[in-house]
């Protein structure tokens, strides 16, 4: 039964006949989609210690208990309305914000709720085997809690479907639950949503690199002159920040633990001798994961990311440190293949919007790679983990039928054939992965050894806290 008390709300959903009815259509479906699909193995005898958002502000949205996952209080959350919000970039910039969705734009808006709404539950299908393969119980907690809130993010995109779409979002609500992650007949929409996750690194560059992408499209969202769609993704940011806390974290901790077994050892060992990851490993994993997350952000020019922008649904990241709101005049310069070489091209900003949303996000990252830099230098080591250039591996735009190296210097496809497993992880990177993380490490405070500990624990608990505990 649909209750405040089940979904904890700040839509008024105990007075809104028509969104309870289309959620006590929904919800057994969704239950079922997180039992099959969900993480295996931990949905009936585990009490996992997660954070649940009771309202929005600070105190109500980091409420902490033990739950059963399939009990996971699901909620759906608006951020606060800002008081005479008016629509800030595109041909109506100044005039107040939509309420409800202008039937001119219904198609564009339901497409762009579609598309971020299918990577939510994608995730959790691509993460769900990770369970079984734990370094820590602290991690176990942080995957399952990144898990139910990438849940959550999926009623938050079903909410405004059902809301604002009528019958139509309904159906797509459905379809929501019934596209799956790297199947063949009815993959998710997006190519890095099917790319399985089995590895605990892949998981934190997943968590790093994907999410952060999760970022920056939540950010422009944010902007929307839809002002649900707005409050809806402002709330989802506080969110998606804990994500990419796990697997900055995660991937500073597995450099610790590397760099200490390197220095044990004198810097002259194999470190997968030692039963650690190497660094050309880890290196690999970010081209892997930044490449996959750079192709999320679509099409360098793309009239679609123009009309978005003009018809003020999708704005830039953080529109408000930008001068000029209407950019119908300004340029924007970026690197095109020409006749056998590379050349610079202005085109008009509005069709480089992708482009402009991809800049913040190389930024981003590159801010986080910097910060693990950090880690060599404590230990006086030379080594240095980079980004690859954005031509690399790339699946989606102007790149995608081109070769480069990871500095970007272009190659036959017969030279990228030969050495791109210098560059992306090979089979046998994968095999060495697995094969350290076979058996899983649930013992309170333990950690498998291919990473350091946390520096401190979840919401002041102790590291040796029993993150997840199994019923007698
Ligand atoms: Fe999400
Ligand atoms: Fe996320």
């Amino acid at each position: 039964m649909i209750s405040a008390e089940k979904i904890p709300n700040n839509v008024g959903l105990s007075s809104n006949k028509r969104l309870q009815r289309a959620l006590e259509h929904w919800q057994p479906k969704y239950i079922q989609w997180w039992k099959d699909m969900g993480p295996q193995g931990f949905q009936d005898y585990h009490h996992v210690y997660v954070r649940t958002a009771v309202s929005v502000d600070p105190s109500g949205w980091a409420h902490f208990e033990y739950v059963k996952l399939p009990e996971y209080r699901w909620g759906i959350f608006l951020a606060d309305p800002v008081h005479d919000r008016r629509i800030g970039f595109g041909d109506f910039l100044g005039q107040p914000v939509w309420q409800e969705v202008p039937g001119e734009f219904r198609n564009q808006l339901r497409r762009l709720i579609v598309t971020q709404g299918d990577t939510e539950p994608a995730s959790v299908e691509q993460q769900r085997w990770l369970g079984q393969r734990c370094p820590s119980l602290y991690d176990l907690r942080n995957l399952f809690q990144v898990n139910v809130e990438e849940g959550r993010h999926l009623w938050a995109m079903v909410y405004l479907l059902h809301s604002y779409f009528g019958r139509d979002g309904r159906d797509e609500a459905e379809e929501l639950l019934a596209r799956q992650s790297g199947n063949r007949d009815k993959p998710r929409i997006l190519d890095a949503f099917n790319e399985p996750i089995e590895n605990w690194l892949d998981f934190f560059m997943f968590t790093m690199f994907t999410d952060r992408d999760g970022k920056s499209q939540l950010l422009s969202l944010s902007e929307s002159s839809l002002d649900p769609l707005s409050r809806t993704t402002r709330f989802m940011l506080t969110e998606e920040a804990h994500h990419m806390f796990v697997g900055e974290t995660g991937i500073s901790r597995i450099v610790e633990r590397t760099c200490q077994l390197l220095q044990n050892a004198g810097y002259s060992e194999d470190v997968r001798r030692l039963g650690g990851i190497d660094l050309p490993t880890i290196q690999k994993f970010i081209n892997l994961w930044f490449s996959l997350s750079l192709d999320l952000h679509g099409n360098e020019i793309s009239t679609n990311a123009a009309t978005y922008f003009g018809n003020g649904l999708k704005g830039r990241a953080q529109e408000d440190r930008w001068d000029d709101h209407h950019v119908t005049e300004a340029m924007y310069e970026l690197e095109v293949p020409g006749e056998g070489r590379l050349e610079r091209k202005a085109i008009p900003m509005r069709t480089a919007m992708n482009e402009v949303l991809r800049d913040w996000y190389v930024g981003d990252c590159e801010a986080g790679v910097q910060r693990w830099n950090k880690i060599f230098e404590r230990h006086s080591m030379s080594d240095r983990l980079r980004l690859p250039d954005r031509k690399f591996n790339r699946g989606i735009g102007m790149f995608s039928s081109l070769h480069f190296d990871p500095s970007g210097a272009p190659l036959s496809n017969e030279e990228w054939e030969r050495r791109k497993n210098e560059w992306l992880p090979s089979p046998a990177d994968r095999e060495y992965l697995l094969s350290i993380m076979a058996q899983p490490v649930y013992e309170p405070g333990k950690f498998a050894n291919y990473i350091s500990p946390p520096l401190r624990g979840i919401n002041r608990q102790p590291i040796h806290f029993e993150y997840v505990r199994t019923e007698a």
